[in-house]
Protein backbone atom coordinates (compact mmCIF):
# COMPACT_ATOMS: atom_id res chain seq x y z
CA UNK A 1 0.00 0.00 0.00
CA UNK A 2 1.42 3.52 -1.00
CA UNK A 3 1.93 5.65 1.95
CA UNK A 4 -0.35 9.60 2.76
CA UNK A 5 0.38 12.62 1.26
CA UNK A 6 -2.16 14.71 2.35
CA UNK A 7 -0.05 17.84 1.00
CA UNK A 8 -0.44 16.63 -2.71
CA UNK A 9 -3.76 18.41 -3.72
CA UNK A 10 -3.47 18.84 -7.02
CA UNK A 11 -4.27 16.68 -10.14
CA UNK A 12 -1.61 17.69 -12.40
CA UNK A 13 1.53 16.75 -10.42
CA UNK A 14 2.87 13.53 -8.79
CA UNK A 15 5.21 12.98 -6.27
CA UNK A 16 9.03 14.01 -6.74
CA UNK A 17 10.56 11.22 -8.29
CA UNK A 18 7.77 9.28 -9.16
CA UNK A 19 7.18 7.38 -12.53
CA UNK A 20 3.61 7.90 -12.39
CA UNK A 21 1.17 10.20 -14.33
CA UNK A 22 -0.32 13.27 -13.22
CA UNK A 23 -3.98 13.06 -13.67
CA UNK A 24 -5.38 15.39 -17.44
CA UNK A 25 -8.30 17.80 -16.33
CA UNK A 26 -9.88 20.83 -16.19
CA UNK A 27 -12.34 22.66 -13.99
CA UNK A 28 -15.09 23.61 -16.10
CA UNK A 29 -17.22 26.78 -15.24
CA UNK A 30 -16.72 29.32 -12.79
CA UNK A 31 -18.09 28.32 -9.31
CA UNK A 32 -20.59 25.73 -11.05
CA UNK A 33 -17.47 23.49 -12.31
CA UNK A 34 -18.76 20.88 -14.64
CA UNK A 35 -22.33 20.41 -12.49
CA UNK A 36 -24.33 21.20 -15.35
CA UNK A 37 -23.03 18.90 -17.69
CA UNK A 38 -23.11 15.91 -14.88
CA UNK A 39 -26.97 16.36 -14.21
CA UNK A 40 -28.11 16.50 -17.97
CA UNK A 41 -25.94 14.50 -20.41
CA UNK A 42 -24.31 11.86 -18.30
CA UNK A 43 -23.28 9.39 -21.16
CA UNK A 44 -22.63 12.44 -23.78
CA UNK A 45 -20.40 13.97 -20.99
CA UNK A 46 -18.46 10.93 -19.95
CA UNK A 47 -17.65 9.89 -23.18
CA UNK A 48 -16.09 13.47 -24.07
CA UNK A 49 -14.24 12.89 -21.09
CA UNK A 50 -13.08 9.41 -22.27
CA UNK A 51 -12.15 10.47 -25.56
CA UNK A 52 -10.76 14.19 -24.56
CA UNK A 53 -8.53 12.44 -21.31
CA UNK A 54 -8.38 8.83 -21.65
CA UNK A 55 -9.45 6.34 -18.51
CA UNK A 56 -8.57 8.75 -15.76
CA UNK A 57 -9.49 12.42 -15.51
CA UNK A 58 -10.55 15.02 -12.84
CA UNK A 59 -12.61 17.71 -13.09
CA UNK A 60 -14.53 19.80 -10.73
CA UNK A 61 -18.62 18.71 -9.29
CA UNK A 62 -20.51 21.55 -7.67
CA UNK A 63 -17.81 22.28 -4.40
CA UNK A 64 -15.19 19.33 -5.21
CA UNK A 65 -12.69 17.66 -7.15
CA UNK A 66 -13.84 13.97 -8.60
CA UNK A 67 -11.51 11.85 -10.73
CA UNK A 68 -13.27 10.17 -12.94
CA UNK A 69 -12.64 5.98 -13.30
CA UNK A 70 -13.76 5.80 -16.65
CA UNK A 71 -13.83 2.28 -18.97
CA UNK A 72 -13.72 -1.29 -17.70
CA UNK A 73 -9.86 -1.64 -17.28
CA UNK A 74 -10.35 1.64 -14.80
CA UNK A 75 -13.92 0.49 -13.49
CA UNK A 76 -12.20 -2.81 -12.43
CA UNK A 77 -8.94 -1.38 -11.08
CA UNK A 78 -11.21 0.91 -8.59
CA UNK A 79 -14.43 -1.75 -7.33
CA UNK A 80 -11.74 -4.60 -7.08
CA UNK A 81 -9.94 -2.70 -4.45
CA UNK A 82 -7.11 -5.05 -4.19
CA UNK A 83 -5.18 -3.28 -1.98
CA UNK A 84 -8.49 -1.96 0.09
CA UNK A 85 -7.86 2.08 -0.93
CA UNK A 86 -10.62 2.76 -1.76
CA UNK A 87 -13.73 3.43 0.58
CA UNK A 88 -17.47 3.95 0.21
CA UNK A 89 -16.43 6.84 2.26
CA UNK A 90 -17.44 7.96 -1.62
CA UNK A 91 -20.74 6.82 -1.51
CA UNK A 92 -20.90 8.50 1.85
CA UNK A 93 -20.28 11.72 0.36
CA UNK A 94 -23.73 11.85 -1.37
CA UNK A 95 -26.30 9.77 0.14
CA UNK A 96 -24.42 8.72 3.92
CA UNK A 97 -26.42 10.28 5.88
CA UNK A 98 -29.76 9.46 5.64
CA UNK A 99 -28.31 5.76 5.27
CA UNK A 100 -26.25 5.78 8.19
CA UNK A 101 -25.11 2.22 8.44
CA UNK A 102 -26.50 0.65 5.67
CA UNK A 103 -24.63 -2.05 3.85
CA UNK A 104 -23.19 0.16 1.07
CA UNK A 105 -21.82 2.32 3.47
CA UNK A 106 -20.04 0.22 5.28
CA UNK A 107 -16.39 -1.06 4.58
CA UNK A 108 -13.74 -4.39 5.06
CA UNK A 109 -14.32 -6.77 7.40
CA UNK A 110 -16.92 -4.92 8.78
CA UNK A 111 -19.17 -4.80 5.16
CA UNK A 112 -18.14 -8.61 5.09
CA UNK A 113 -19.55 -9.38 8.31
CA UNK A 114 -22.86 -7.51 7.92
CA UNK A 115 -23.34 -8.99 4.15
CA UNK A 116 -22.79 -12.57 5.10
CA UNK A 117 -25.73 -12.15 7.57
CA UNK A 118 -27.77 -9.87 5.58
CA UNK A 119 -27.16 -12.49 2.55
CA UNK A 120 -29.44 -15.22 4.55
CA UNK A 121 -32.66 -12.65 3.66
CA UNK A 122 -32.15 -13.31 -0.14
CA UNK A 123 -31.28 -16.89 -0.45
CA UNK A 124 -33.27 -18.56 -3.24
CA UNK A 125 -35.75 -19.65 -0.71
CA UNK A 126 -36.44 -16.44 0.61
CA UNK A 127 -37.18 -14.87 -2.88
CA UNK A 128 -39.85 -17.54 -3.86
CA UNK A 129 -41.69 -16.31 -0.96
CA UNK A 130 -41.23 -12.74 -2.25
CA UNK A 131 -42.23 -13.43 -5.37
CA UNK A 132 -45.29 -14.88 -4.36
CA UNK A 133 -46.05 -11.85 -2.69
CA UNK A 134 -44.75 -9.50 -5.80
CA UNK A 135 -47.65 -11.53 -8.08
CA UNK A 136 -50.07 -10.62 -5.66
CA UNK A 137 -49.59 -7.34 -5.43
CA UNK A 138 -48.29 -6.32 -9.00
CA UNK A 139 -51.27 -8.45 -10.49
CA UNK A 140 -54.09 -6.31 -8.74
CA UNK A 141 -52.54 -2.85 -9.92
CA UNK A 142 -52.96 -4.26 -13.36
CA UNK A 143 -56.15 -5.48 -13.14
CA UNK A 144 -57.58 -1.80 -12.03
CA UNK A 145 -56.39 -0.41 -14.70
CA UNK A 146 -58.58 0.79 -17.97
CA UNK A 147 -57.83 1.70 -21.51
CA UNK A 148 -56.28 5.23 -21.79
CA UNK A 149 -53.66 7.24 -20.93
CA UNK A 150 -51.00 5.90 -18.05
CA UNK A 151 -48.48 7.80 -16.43
CA UNK A 152 -45.75 5.24 -16.27
CA UNK A 153 -43.44 6.26 -14.24
CA UNK A 154 -46.14 6.83 -11.25
CA UNK A 155 -47.82 3.78 -11.91
CA UNK A 156 -44.77 2.05 -11.59
CA UNK A 157 -43.28 3.82 -8.45
CA UNK A 158 -47.17 2.92 -6.33
CA UNK A 159 -46.71 -0.45 -7.55
CA UNK A 160 -43.24 -1.34 -6.32
CA UNK A 161 -44.46 0.92 -3.31
CA UNK A 162 -47.03 -1.31 -2.31
CA UNK A 163 -44.76 -4.03 -3.30
CA UNK A 164 -42.05 -2.93 -0.81
CA UNK A 165 -45.11 -2.63 1.82
CA UNK A 166 -45.52 -6.29 1.60
CA UNK A 167 -42.64 -7.85 1.07
CA UNK A 168 -39.99 -5.56 3.14
CA UNK A 169 -42.40 -5.20 5.98
CA UNK A 170 -44.81 -7.71 5.59
CA UNK A 171 -47.73 -4.61 5.65
CA UNK A 172 -50.83 -4.18 3.48
CA UNK A 173 -50.55 -2.07 0.26
CA UNK A 174 -52.42 1.22 0.21
CA UNK A 175 -52.84 4.58 1.61
CA UNK A 176 -51.42 3.85 4.97
CA UNK A 177 -48.32 2.68 4.25
CA UNK A 178 -47.81 6.27 2.14
CA UNK A 179 -46.00 8.46 5.12
CA UNK A 180 -43.03 5.29 6.04
CA UNK A 181 -43.00 5.32 1.54
CA UNK A 182 -42.73 9.03 1.48
CA UNK A 183 -40.31 9.44 4.11
CA UNK A 184 -38.09 7.06 2.36
CA UNK A 185 -38.59 8.22 -0.59
CA UNK A 186 -37.60 11.97 1.10
CA UNK A 187 -34.39 10.49 2.07
CA UNK A 188 -33.19 9.32 -1.22
CA UNK A 189 -34.59 12.65 -2.88
CA UNK A 190 -32.20 14.60 -0.09
CA UNK A 191 -29.15 12.70 -0.92
CA UNK A 192 -29.27 14.88 -4.56
CA UNK A 193 -29.83 18.08 -2.48
CA UNK A 194 -27.66 21.32 -3.63
CA UNK A 195 -28.78 23.14 -0.18
CA UNK A 196 -27.11 20.52 2.05
CA UNK A 197 -28.81 21.85 5.22
CA UNK A 198 -32.11 22.07 6.85
CA UNK A 199 -34.11 24.43 5.38
CA UNK A 200 -37.82 23.97 5.83
CA UNK A 201 -39.79 22.95 3.16
CA UNK A 202 -36.29 22.03 1.14
CA UNK A 203 -35.09 18.28 0.48
CA UNK A 204 -32.42 18.18 3.31
CA UNK A 205 -35.14 18.84 5.83
CA UNK A 206 -37.48 16.14 4.42
CA UNK A 207 -34.88 13.45 4.61
CA UNK A 208 -33.81 14.31 8.05
CA UNK A 209 -37.45 14.48 8.40
CA UNK A 210 -38.08 11.09 6.98
CA UNK A 211 -34.98 9.10 8.56
CA UNK A 212 -36.55 9.83 11.95
CA UNK A 213 -40.30 8.92 10.79
CA UNK A 214 -38.14 5.15 9.86
CA UNK A 215 -36.46 5.12 12.79
CA UNK A 216 -38.88 5.20 14.78
CA UNK A 217 -40.96 2.91 13.14
CA UNK A 218 -39.10 0.72 12.71
CA UNK A 219 -37.69 0.56 16.48
CA UNK A 220 -41.27 0.71 17.46
CA UNK A 221 -41.70 -2.91 15.68
CA UNK A 222 -39.04 -4.84 15.82
CA UNK A 223 -39.55 -6.92 19.13
CA UNK A 224 -43.31 -8.19 17.27
CA UNK A 225 -41.18 -8.88 14.13
CA UNK A 226 -38.03 -10.88 16.03
CA UNK A 227 -40.64 -12.92 17.78
CA UNK A 228 -42.40 -13.54 14.19
CA UNK A 229 -41.51 -16.12 11.93
CA UNK A 230 -43.26 -14.52 8.71
CA UNK A 231 -42.03 -14.44 5.30
CA UNK A 232 -41.37 -10.35 4.93
CA UNK A 233 -37.58 -8.75 4.77
CA UNK A 234 -37.57 -7.21 7.80
CA UNK A 235 -38.37 -10.57 9.86
CA UNK A 236 -36.34 -12.14 7.88
CA UNK A 237 -33.12 -9.91 8.63
CA UNK A 238 -34.30 -10.03 12.54
CA UNK A 239 -33.90 -13.55 12.42
CA UNK A 240 -30.83 -13.93 9.67
CA UNK A 241 -27.52 -15.36 10.75
CA UNK A 242 -24.17 -16.78 9.27
CA UNK A 243 -22.16 -19.57 10.14
CA UNK A 244 -20.93 -18.62 13.30
CA UNK A 245 -24.54 -17.50 14.91
CA UNK A 246 -23.96 -14.10 14.37
CA UNK A 247 -27.11 -11.88 14.76
CA UNK A 248 -27.77 -8.35 13.42
CA UNK A 249 -28.48 -6.14 16.90
CA UNK A 250 -31.59 -3.91 16.59
CA UNK A 251 -29.98 -1.07 15.34
CA UNK A 252 -28.59 -2.84 12.77
CA UNK A 253 -31.77 -3.98 11.54
CA UNK A 254 -32.86 -0.15 11.73
CA UNK A 255 -29.99 0.94 9.79
CA UNK A 256 -30.27 -1.74 7.28
CA UNK A 257 -34.21 -1.97 6.56
CA UNK A 258 -33.68 1.81 5.58
CA UNK A 259 -31.39 1.86 3.58
CA UNK A 260 -33.02 -1.42 1.72
CA UNK A 261 -36.39 0.35 1.23
CA UNK A 262 -34.66 3.47 -0.85
CA UNK A 263 -32.29 1.11 -2.50
CA UNK A 264 -34.80 -0.99 -3.92
CA UNK A 265 -37.82 0.95 -5.05
CA UNK A 266 -36.34 3.67 -6.93
CA UNK A 267 -33.99 1.73 -9.01
CA UNK A 268 -36.13 -1.27 -10.13
CA UNK A 269 -38.64 2.03 -10.88
CA UNK A 270 -36.02 3.30 -13.40
CA UNK A 271 -35.23 0.13 -14.73
CA UNK A 272 -38.87 -1.09 -15.14
CA UNK A 273 -39.31 2.28 -16.73
CA UNK A 274 -36.39 2.27 -19.04
CA UNK A 275 -37.82 -1.63 -20.27
CA UNK A 276 -41.25 0.04 -20.81
CA UNK A 277 -39.75 2.96 -22.63
CA UNK A 278 -38.16 0.46 -25.54
CA UNK A 279 -41.10 -1.70 -25.61
CA UNK A 280 -43.78 1.17 -26.45
CA UNK A 281 -40.73 2.19 -29.63
CA UNK A 282 -40.22 -1.30 -30.50
CA UNK A 283 -43.63 -3.20 -30.33
CA UNK A 284 -41.98 -6.13 -32.14
CA UNK A 285 -40.36 -6.55 -28.98
CA UNK A 286 -43.47 -6.48 -27.17
CA UNK A 287 -45.37 -8.88 -29.06
CA UNK A 288 -42.34 -11.17 -28.64
CA UNK A 289 -42.07 -10.50 -25.02
CA UNK A 290 -46.69 -11.14 -24.51
CA UNK A 291 -46.28 -14.39 -26.63
CA UNK A 292 -42.97 -15.91 -24.04
CA UNK A 293 -45.67 -14.67 -21.78
CA UNK A 294 -48.66 -17.50 -23.37
CA UNK A 295 -46.01 -19.56 -23.54
CA UNK A 296 -44.85 -20.18 -20.12
CA UNK A 297 -46.62 -19.13 -17.97
CA UNK A 298 -50.52 -19.19 -19.81
CA UNK A 299 -52.96 -18.03 -17.17
CA UNK A 300 -51.01 -19.66 -14.18
CA UNK A 301 -49.01 -18.26 -11.07
CA UNK A 302 -45.62 -16.53 -10.84
CA UNK A 303 -43.28 -18.42 -9.45
CA UNK A 304 -38.89 -18.24 -9.65
CA UNK A 305 -38.90 -21.07 -12.27
CA UNK A 306 -41.59 -20.08 -14.66
CA UNK A 307 -39.42 -16.08 -14.12
CA UNK A 308 -36.35 -18.02 -14.96
CA UNK A 309 -37.93 -19.05 -18.34
CA UNK A 310 -38.85 -15.73 -19.52
CA UNK A 311 -35.79 -15.51 -21.51
CA UNK A 312 -36.92 -13.02 -24.33
CA UNK A 313 -38.01 -10.50 -21.21
CA UNK A 314 -34.54 -11.54 -19.22
CA UNK A 315 -33.00 -10.12 -22.89
CA UNK A 316 -34.99 -7.06 -23.45
CA UNK A 317 -34.36 -6.02 -19.04
CA UNK A 318 -30.74 -6.32 -19.70
CA UNK A 319 -30.65 -4.09 -23.21
CA UNK A 320 -32.84 -1.63 -21.46
CA UNK A 321 -30.48 -1.45 -18.40
CA UNK A 322 -27.02 -1.09 -20.77
CA UNK A 323 -28.89 1.82 -22.66
CA UNK A 324 -30.76 3.45 -19.57
CA UNK A 325 -28.31 1.99 -16.32
CA UNK A 326 -30.76 2.68 -12.94
CA UNK A 327 -27.43 3.45 -11.39
CA UNK A 328 -25.46 5.90 -13.58
CA UNK A 329 -22.27 5.89 -11.49
CA UNK A 330 -21.05 4.95 -7.67
CA UNK A 331 -18.27 6.49 -6.23
CA UNK A 332 -15.38 6.05 -3.62
CA UNK A 333 -12.81 7.40 -1.77
CA UNK A 334 -8.81 6.99 -1.76
CA UNK A 335 -8.01 6.35 1.78
CA UNK A 336 -3.99 6.61 0.88
CA UNK A 337 -1.90 8.07 -2.15
CA UNK A 338 -3.04 5.04 -4.86
CA UNK A 339 -2.50 4.83 -8.16
CA UNK A 340 -5.24 3.64 -10.75
CA UNK A 341 -4.18 2.68 -14.44
CA UNK A 342 -0.87 4.03 -13.94
CA UNK A 343 -2.08 7.75 -12.81
CA UNK A 344 -0.99 9.14 -9.11
CA UNK A 345 -4.18 9.45 -7.33
CA UNK A 346 -3.60 11.82 -4.35
CA UNK A 347 -5.37 10.43 -0.82
CA UNK A 348 -8.93 11.85 0.00
CA UNK A 349 -9.74 11.41 -3.84
CA UNK A 350 -13.28 11.21 -4.58
CA UNK A 351 -13.14 8.78 -7.24
CA UNK A 352 -16.21 7.73 -9.67
CA UNK A 353 -16.95 5.00 -11.53
CA UNK A 354 -19.73 4.88 -14.26
CA UNK A 355 -20.81 1.44 -14.96
CA UNK A 356 -23.41 3.77 -17.46
CA UNK A 357 -20.43 4.59 -20.18
CA UNK A 358 -19.22 1.00 -20.55
CA UNK A 359 -22.58 -0.12 -21.66
CA UNK A 360 -21.98 2.39 -24.70
CA UNK A 361 -18.23 1.68 -25.55
CA UNK A 362 -18.02 0.80 -29.21
CA UNK A 363 -14.94 -1.08 -28.56
CA UNK A 364 -17.10 -3.80 -26.13
CA UNK A 365 -20.34 -3.56 -27.96
CA UNK A 366 -22.10 -3.47 -31.67
CA UNK A 367 -23.50 -0.16 -32.61
CA UNK A 368 -24.30 0.85 -28.95
CA UNK A 369 -26.87 3.01 -29.12
CA UNK A 370 -29.10 0.96 -30.75
CA UNK A 371 -32.17 -1.31 -29.06
CA UNK A 372 -30.95 -4.76 -29.74
CA UNK A 373 -31.89 -7.41 -27.19
CA UNK A 374 -30.18 -10.08 -29.05
CA UNK A 375 -26.55 -9.09 -28.30
CA UNK A 376 -27.22 -10.57 -24.75
CA UNK A 377 -28.74 -14.23 -26.39
CA UNK A 378 -26.39 -17.10 -25.97
CA UNK A 379 -25.46 -16.75 -29.74
CA UNK A 380 -23.87 -13.36 -29.28
CA UNK A 381 -23.16 -12.69 -25.72
CA UNK A 382 -21.62 -9.22 -26.03
CA UNK A 383 -22.13 -8.87 -22.55
CA UNK A 384 -18.72 -11.25 -22.09
CA UNK A 385 -16.78 -8.88 -24.18
CA UNK A 386 -14.86 -7.91 -20.71
CA UNK A 387 -15.49 -8.83 -17.40
CA UNK A 388 -17.42 -4.93 -16.58
CA UNK A 389 -18.85 -4.60 -20.08
CA UNK A 390 -22.39 -4.46 -18.38
CA UNK A 391 -22.74 -3.52 -14.71
CA UNK A 392 -26.06 -2.05 -14.11
CA UNK A 393 -25.62 -4.18 -10.49
CA UNK A 394 -22.03 -3.00 -10.13
CA UNK A 395 -18.96 -4.92 -9.33
CA UNK A 396 -16.46 -6.33 -6.46
CA UNK A 397 -17.44 -6.68 -2.85
CA UNK A 398 -20.40 -4.14 -2.83
CA UNK A 399 -21.95 -5.99 -6.52
CA UNK A 400 -26.16 -4.93 -5.75
CA UNK A 401 -27.45 -7.73 -2.80
CA UNK A 402 -30.46 -7.45 -4.53
CA UNK A 403 -29.41 -7.60 -7.88
CA UNK A 404 -32.29 -10.99 -7.97
CA UNK A 405 -34.37 -9.54 -6.22
CA UNK A 406 -34.74 -6.54 -8.88
CA UNK A 407 -34.57 -8.75 -11.77
CA UNK A 408 -37.44 -10.80 -10.61
CA UNK A 409 -39.25 -7.36 -9.03
CA UNK A 410 -39.13 -5.90 -12.61
CA UNK A 411 -40.35 -9.18 -14.70
CA UNK A 412 -43.03 -9.46 -12.25
CA UNK A 413 -44.42 -5.77 -12.79
CA UNK A 414 -44.03 -6.00 -16.64
CA UNK A 415 -45.61 -9.16 -16.86
CA UNK A 416 -48.74 -8.30 -15.40
CA UNK A 417 -48.63 -5.16 -16.94
CA UNK A 418 -48.32 -6.11 -20.72
CA UNK A 419 -49.90 -9.61 -20.56
CA UNK A 420 -53.18 -8.02 -20.79
CA UNK A 421 -52.30 -4.45 -22.30
CA UNK A 422 -50.94 -3.30 -24.76
CA UNK A 423 -48.81 0.20 -24.64
CA UNK A 424 -48.16 2.65 -27.19
CA UNK A 425 -45.91 5.90 -27.77
CA UNK A 426 -48.08 8.82 -27.86
CA UNK A 427 -47.77 10.29 -31.35
CA UNK A 428 -44.63 12.97 -31.45
CA UNK A 429 -43.63 11.80 -28.14
CA UNK A 430 -40.21 12.49 -26.66
CA UNK A 431 -38.90 10.79 -23.26
CA UNK A 432 -36.72 13.32 -21.32
CA UNK A 433 -34.88 11.85 -18.75
CA UNK A 434 -34.04 13.98 -15.36
CA UNK A 435 -30.37 12.35 -14.02
CA UNK A 436 -30.17 14.91 -10.64
CA UNK A 437 -30.44 11.75 -8.65
CA UNK A 438 -31.75 8.39 -10.16
CA UNK A 439 -32.91 8.20 -14.01
CA UNK A 440 -36.37 9.61 -13.68
CA UNK A 441 -38.78 10.75 -16.94
CA UNK A 442 -39.28 14.31 -16.03
CA UNK A 443 -42.69 14.08 -17.03
CA UNK A 444 -43.37 10.60 -15.65
CA UNK A 445 -43.50 9.36 -19.09
CA UNK A 446 -47.76 9.27 -20.65
CA UNK A 447 -48.47 6.12 -22.65
CA UNK A 448 -51.70 5.35 -24.22
CA UNK A 449 -52.54 1.79 -23.22
CA UNK A 450 -55.02 -0.86 -24.25
CA UNK A 451 -56.40 -4.14 -23.11
CA UNK A 452 -55.21 -6.88 -25.45
CA UNK A 453 -57.73 -9.52 -27.09
CA UNK A 454 -56.56 -13.27 -28.25
CA UNK A 455 -54.61 -12.44 -31.42
CA UNK A 456 -52.47 -10.25 -29.31
CA UNK A 457 -51.00 -12.85 -27.72
CA UNK A 458 -49.86 -14.77 -30.51
CA UNK A 459 -49.12 -11.99 -33.04
CA UNK A 460 -45.13 -12.23 -32.13
CA UNK A 461 -43.23 -12.24 -35.32
CA UNK A 462 -40.19 -14.59 -36.06
CA UNK A 463 -37.02 -14.11 -33.44
CA UNK A 464 -34.72 -11.50 -35.54
C1 LIG B 1 -32.67 -2.52 -11.02
C2 LIG B 1 -32.54 -2.33 -9.73
C3 LIG B 1 -31.24 -2.13 -9.01
C4 LIG B 1 -30.05 -1.63 -9.48
C5 LIG B 1 -29.72 -1.18 -10.90
C6 LIG B 1 -29.11 -1.65 -8.37
C7 LIG B 1 -27.79 -1.23 -8.47
C8 LIG B 1 -26.88 -1.31 -7.43
C9 LIG B 1 -25.49 -0.94 -7.54
C10 LIG B 1 -24.82 -0.37 -8.78
C11 LIG B 1 -24.92 -1.19 -6.34
C12 LIG B 1 -23.44 -1.03 -6.00
C13 LIG B 1 -23.13 0.25 -5.26
C14 LIG B 1 -21.64 0.43 -5.01
O1 LIG B 1 -20.82 -0.18 -5.69
O2 LIG B 1 -21.29 1.23 -4.13
C15 LIG B 1 -25.95 -1.69 -5.46
C16 LIG B 1 -25.76 -2.04 -4.14
C17 LIG B 1 -26.76 -2.46 -3.31
N1 LIG B 1 -28.06 -2.73 -3.64
FE1 LIG B 1 -28.89 -2.53 -5.46
N2 LIG B 1 -29.75 -2.13 -7.26
C18 LIG B 1 -31.03 -2.46 -7.61
C19 LIG B 1 -32.01 -2.99 -6.79
C20 LIG B 1 -31.82 -3.37 -5.49
C21 LIG B 1 -32.80 -4.04 -4.67
C22 LIG B 1 -34.18 -4.49 -5.18
C23 LIG B 1 -32.25 -4.19 -3.44
C24 LIG B 1 -32.82 -4.85 -2.21
C25 LIG B 1 -33.92 -5.58 -2.18
C26 LIG B 1 -30.92 -3.61 -3.47
C27 LIG B 1 -30.04 -3.57 -2.42
C28 LIG B 1 -28.73 -3.15 -2.52
C29 LIG B 1 -27.80 -3.16 -1.40
C30 LIG B 1 -28.12 -3.55 0.04
C31 LIG B 1 -26.58 -2.71 -1.90
C32 LIG B 1 -25.28 -2.56 -1.13
C33 LIG B 1 -24.47 -3.86 -1.28
C34 LIG B 1 -23.16 -3.84 -0.53
O3 LIG B 1 -22.63 -2.75 -0.27
O4 LIG B 1 -22.67 -4.93 -0.22
N3 LIG B 1 -30.69 -3.13 -4.74
N4 LIG B 1 -27.14 -1.77 -6.15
Amino acid sequence: MLSRTPACRHYGVVPEGSELQPIPGDKGLPLLGHALAVATLPTEFLQSRFETYGPVSWMRGFTKPFVLALGPDAAQEVLTNNDRVFSQQGQEFFTGRFFDRGLMFLDFEEHNFHRRIMQQAFTRDRLAGYVQSMDVVAGAAAAALGDGELIVHRYLKRTLLDIATVVFMGGRPGPQSDPLNKASTDCLRAASALIRFPVPGLRWAAGVRGRRILENYFLANIDARRAFDGEDLFAALCRADDEAGNRFTDRDVVNHMIFLMSAATDTSAAAATAVLHQLALHPQWQDRVRAEFSAEIGDGRLDLDTLDRLQVLGMVINESMRLTAPVPSVCRKALVDTVIQGHFVPADSMVIVAPWLNHYLPSLWTDPHTFDPERFGAARREDRSHRLAFMPFGAGAHKCIGMHFATNVVKVVVHHLLRDHRIEMRPGYTLEWDFTALPTPTDGFPVLIRRVDESDHNSAPAAT
